[in-house]
């Protein structure tokens, strides 16, 4: 049966990005179909909003949504709800995307491009599990008024509220446990439990829900402690399950360990695993339309798309083996190049994966 993808590919890079996904998604020679629509600030400028009603339709009735990123410093002083980032955030909300898979994986040919110490980085291979339609990011009340209390009451203030309900644990915990119960089997739960009551009430549930996966190692970490540990000895990570600000950060210091941001795919899923594959990265404005941003997060996420929301786990390996082949030949975008590799551009690392499918 065809399977119908909506193409969002948003602002900066996303346009370039996302055609190299879709590049290679039409050589697998499956029955797919393309439907495109405007997201974030693109969307904003034609149609008045971040996420028109009609962009929000498609991706509800597709069956799977393939994104690219958003946000431009042009758009930095509309007002937040205007704002391209909320596009991304009413779609998760919309979508009921609780979710969040983002692996990390340093592949040997890239050690040497971490910031890291080729010894720390070597083998890493994690994925963080972030809940993505809850905590603080979702939060009510919110918002602006005048401090009711405290040493500056009567001040200006803005407030945000952390929430997390035990149902809303319990189903991330769920996916964390059945993600570890594929890999390694071990499962770090990240909070801050010695500081919140969101945090307590996470790590309580977590621990009751691993009764069900006695196979599964379960430990914990306070998230600061988690940040360090992500840089001394992130090869002892296998899955890390986390809030939404929490996973937020740690994400972006995983992805450094990999090499480059422009390597680190993700996958947001609702209940039925089906729902939204889209790069870790943002939209790097400064650089787009130059044809040089690295595609291989969103190439990825394409596997992860095919993976996931079509279970159509041969082609996704075949695809990533495409990319490994591709690292191993030498061939490189500017952000992963070294000395001795070939320096291809945007469009050029689509080809070569497109050409590397077997
Ligand atoms: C991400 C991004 C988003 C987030 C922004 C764009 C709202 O940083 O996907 O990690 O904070 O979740
Ligand atoms: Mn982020």
């Amino acid at each position: 049966m065809t399977k119908k993808i909506a193409v969002l590919p948003g602002d900066g890079i996303g346009t370039e990005i996302v055609e190299q996904a879709v590049k290679v998604l039409k050589a697998l020679g499956e029955d797919f179909e393309y439907e495109y629509a405007d997201v974030g600030g693109v969307a904003y400028a034609n149609h008045g909003h971040p996420l028109p009603p009609e962009t929000l339709a498609l991706a509800k009735e597709a069956d799977a949504v393939l994104f690219g990123a958003v946000g431009d410093f042009k758009y930095d002083t509309l007002p937040r709800a205007l704002r391209p980032e909320q596009a991304i955030l009413g779609l998760r909300k919309n979508l009921n995307l609780f979710a969040n898979l983002r692996p990390a994986v340093c592949y040997p040919e890239l050690v040497s491009a971490s910031t890291l110490r080729p010894e720390v980085v070597s083998g890493l291979d994690l994925v963080i599990v972030r809940e993505l339609t809850g905590d603080v990011y979702f939060g009510t009340p919110r918002g602006r008024r005048e401090a009711p209390d405290g040493p500056f009451k009567g001040a200006e203030e803005g407030f945000d509220t952390m929430r997390y309900s035990r149902p809303e644990v319990e189903r991330i915990a769920h996916v964390g446990f059945r993600t570890a119960m594929q890999r390694r089997k071990h499962l770090t739960c990240v909070d801050k439990s010695n500081v919140l009551e969101t945090s307590q009430l996470w790590r309580e549930v977590v621990t009751e829900v691993s009764k069900q996966y006695p196979e599964v190692k379960l430990d914990y970490l306070y998230v600061d402690n988690a940040a360090m540990q992500l840089v001394r000895a992130p090869t002892e990570l296998d899955v890390v399950l986390t809030g939404n600000l929490f996973g937020d950060i740690l994400s972006d210091e995983a992805a450094m360990l990999t090499g480059s941001i422009g390597m680190l795919a993700s996958a947001s899923l609702n209940e039925k695993g089906t729902g939204l594959f889209e790069p870790s990265h943002g939209s790097a404005p400064d650089i787009a339309g130059k044809n040089i941003a690295n595609p291989i997060a969103t190439v990825e996420s394409a596997a992860m798309m095919i993976r996931y929301a079509f279970h159509m786990d041969e082609q996704a390996d075949r695809i990533e083996a495409a990319i490994r082949k591709v690292l191993s030949d030498g061939i490189r975008t500017g952000d992963i190049w070294s000395e001795g590799c070939e320096k291809v551009s945007c469009s050029g690392m689509g080809d070569a994966i497109r050409a590397a499918l077997r």
